[in-house]
């Protein structure tokens, strides 16, 4: 058989033991024709260049899918350095090992590049201005990616949440089910994005590219519709049913170390046309990871 019909183009997974990664690692039987490779933080630590070096100069990767990322968003307010070294520097170095492997790097970055005063939703080339310190190490890190390689996609996404891990959805789900009333913030605005959605379009993505169409630049994901973290509480409580009180209450009244952007919607157009995709609404998703969580 000739070579070109049998060779299987191989995926790396970074940061795999994660939501995104996890999902991906779910679906990746759906996807015969190319080999995963699924490394963790233990595995293979992205901040480790010398490893990451030598990791992709032993073997041939096609596709570099980096989940890997510090994203505990108030601790990285006393953790910057940390932040910095995952979110950028170790981005910015895998995606200077991709170029010199013509490997291409599927960047993940976030909603919280951006400083959430726009009345609108957000485009991908509009201002950018973190107002915390994991959104400025991410900023960083697309910086970096973009400065280093000619040809990095980066999606930005928002409000992730999956049955693995540990999310928003997962701590109302205990609280919900333990408290009699519980406080939620209804000020701030997103796109709430089940994971599974996002790792089944970057598996679009690299199935386009694939068919030799050539992709490059920065993206916006999330599911569709908007709502406030009390709306999305509430929709998870009708859910299961669930007798506990939430009350909506202002960000002020709700002390944490990180600021939050306060209207982070993300516009999705540009992923939709370019890669003719249709973008599940953020209710329907949900009901689907509560069907495997409850
Ligand atoms: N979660 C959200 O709400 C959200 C929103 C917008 C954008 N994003 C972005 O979406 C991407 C995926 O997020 P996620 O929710 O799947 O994150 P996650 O669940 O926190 O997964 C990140 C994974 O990266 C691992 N990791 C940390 N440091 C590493 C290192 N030095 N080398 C290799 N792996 C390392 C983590 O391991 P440990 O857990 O052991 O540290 C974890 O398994 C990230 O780029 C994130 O910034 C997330």
């Amino acid at each position: 058989m000739n070579d070109s019909f049998s060779y299987k183009k191989t995926i790396l997974v970074t940061g795999s033991g994660g939501q995104l990664g996890m999902e991906l690692w779910k679906i990746a039987d759906n996807y015969p024709s190319y080999n995963f490779l699924f490394t963790t933080k233990q595995d293979l630590p992205i901040d480790n260049f010398k490893l990451v070096k030598s990791f992709f100069d032993q073997q041939q990767i096609d596709y570099c899918i980096n989940c890997a990322a510090y994203t505990a968003v108030d601790k990285a307010e006393s953790e910057t350095d940390k932040a910095f070294l995952i979110n950028a520097e170790a981005a910015g170095n895998l995606s200077l090992i991709c170029k010199a492997h013509q490997t291409q790097l599927i960047h993940i970055s976030t909603d919280y590049v951006f400083d959430g005063t726009s009345v609108s939703p957000y485009k991908e080339d509009e201002k950018v201005s973190p107002v915390n310190i994991y959104g400025a190490s991410k900023l960083r890190g697309e910086e970096l990616v973009l400065n280093n390689n000619p040809s990095p996609i980066i999606i930005r996404t928002s409000w992730l949440y999956s049955s693995f891990g540990n999310n928003f959805v997962k701590t109302m789900l205990r609280l919900l089910n333990g408290k009699p009333g519980i406080n939620v913030v209804s000020d701030q605005y997103g796109c709430p994005t089940f994971a599974a959605n996002l790792a089944e379009v970057i598996m679009a993505i690299v199935k386009e590219d694939n068919n030799d169409y050539s992709y490059t630049g920065v993206f916006h994901y999330c599911n569709a519709g908007t709502t406030t973290w009390y709306d999305f509480a509430s929709e998870i409580k009708k859910f299961i049913k669930s007798k506990c009180s939430i009350n909506p209450i202002p960000s002020s009244q709700y002390p944490v170390a990180a600021k939050r952007p306060q209207n982070s919607v993300l516009d999705t157009t540009k992923i939709k046309e370019t890669f003719g995709i249709t973008i599940p609404n953020w209710k329907d998703s949900l009901k689907q990871c509560l069907l495997l969580l409850t």
